[in-house]
Formats: C-alpha cells, structure tokens, sequence
C-alpha cells in the first residue's frame, strides 16, 4: 500500500515535454563558439534536450567577425565529433548544424562574395543584431539577403532593447522581410522583465512562427527544466504550432 502511494506521488511529479520536438537555435558544438565549452557538456546538454522531448536538434554555432570566425569547416569538424560521441552513448537525438550569423562587416563580406551561408533548412538563415544598437541599414541588409535568395530568421526580437520601447517596431521588421524567433526563456523573464513583456506581445499577436532555446549552457538547461517555467510554457505557447520549417519555405 504503501508504495502504491510513492510510486504515485513520483510520477505525477514528472513534468511533460516541451511543446515543439525540433530546436532550431542552440549552442550545444563544443569549444567553437561561447556555448558547450566541451563534449562532454555537449552530451549532457544533448540529453537534457532529448528528456525535454527535442529529437531533432539544429546547433546554430555563433559566427562573428570579430569574436567567432567560424566557417563550415569549424563548425562541421565539431558536429561529427558530437555526433560519434552521441552515437557512443546511445543517444537518439537528430543532429544537424548551422550558425547564428551576426549581420556586421564579416557578414556581408561573405554575402558580397556569395560564400555559401549555413541554413536551418533550405534558404532559411538564422541572424542576430547588435545588442548594444540598431544597425542603421538593417532595412538594406536584409534586402541584400533576401536578394542573394535566403530568407532571414532574426533571433531573440524581444531581446534587443532598442525594439523594447516601442512594440511597432516588430511589425517593422516583418515589412523589412524578418522572420521572427523568440527565445524560450524569454517569456518566464529570464532575460528580464521588459524581454517578457516584448516576448509576450510577439506571442500574443502571432508576429513569431519560431521558438529556439538558445541554450548554450547548464543554467539555461535548468531554466528550461524549471516546473514554474514549463507551466509558462505550456499557458502562452503550448497550443501554438512552432517550428515548422518547411512551411516557411513554400511562403516565400
Ligand atoms: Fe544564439
């Protein structure tokens, strides 16, 4: 009788997965970028996004100009070597890379000398922007990458501060041809309060067809496992369809 009891209390303490499968921006290649500092960090990374229910993972490696260069060379040498040790410890989880592309000089560069840019998946390109400051000639940018046949994925909207002010400025970005992407954590105000807010908003209104965990370490990976913050979760993007990549590719 008595562990009948236990062993009900146990389960019901399980907490249920996250409400997407595929991860479409994450930190998880080891020592290439500020993310896994190792395999063995990758691994247990891996496996934390795989009992959150993720089987297909896509590592978004940042490439910066002047912080991480890194090239298809880098940043396929360090899937394989993630993939042979996830095969070694039976864990199921598909894997595949591309990169966070900053838009600064070292990316347009590329763009101008139509060097192949890593994709989510076809033409989908996963980008972020200065924190510190709008570049002035975003809407150019982005016109240039469309241009070149990529579409453009902005990372974390609701993380930039100068977009925080004034909520129009999402609807803004979508006219430049964006594609918005919000961060997981965002929405529990891991990121701060004013992130939440904008995360919200962008939620609320339907401007994000994509969710990432951005996870680049344990911290993150304990934030996302949080019981209060999978109840977040689930009551503001549990019923929403997220990450559906192909359909973004037939919109264009
Ligand atoms: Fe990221």
């Amino acid at each position: 009788m008595f562990s009948f009891f236990k062993k009900k209390k146990s389960s019901a303490n399980v907490p249920g997965n996250l409400p997407f499968t595929t991860d479409i921006h994450s930190h998880i290649l080891p020592g290439i970028d500020d993310g896994s500092t190792d395999v063995e960090t990758s691994l247990q990374l891996i496996q934390g996004l795989y009992n959150l229910g993720i089987r297909k993972s896509i590592a978004t490696p940042h490439i910066i100009g002047d912080m991480y260069r890194n090239s298809p060379q880098t940043i396929a040498t360090a899937l394989e070597k993630t993939k042979i040790a996830c095969s070694n410890a039976g864990i199921n989880m598909e894997l595949s890379a591309a990169a966070e592309y900053m838009l600064d000089d070292y990316f347009l560069e590329l763009l101008q000398k139509n060097e192949p840019l890593l994709t989510l998946h076809k033409n989908i390109l996963l980008t972020e922007i200065s924190y510190t400051s709008t570049p002035e000639n975003l809407p150019e940018i982005t016109s240039g990458i469309i241009e070149k046949g990529y579409l453009p994925i902005l990372a974390h909207p609701e993380r930039y501060h100068y977009f925080q002010q004034n909520f129009d400025e999402y609807y803004k970005l979508k006219e430049m041809g964006f594609v918005l992407q919000i961060n997981l954590l965002s929405v529990t105000g891991y990121y701060g309060k004013r992130a939440a807010k904008a995360a919200m908003f962008i939620v609320e209104k339907n401007l994000a067809p994509l969710v990432g965990t951005d996870l680049h370490h344990h911290n993150h990976l304990a934030a996302i496992r949080n019981e209060k913050n999978r109840a977040i979760f689930e009551s503001y993007i549990g019923n929403k369809v997220f990450n559906d990549l192909d359909s973004l590719v037939i919109t264009l």
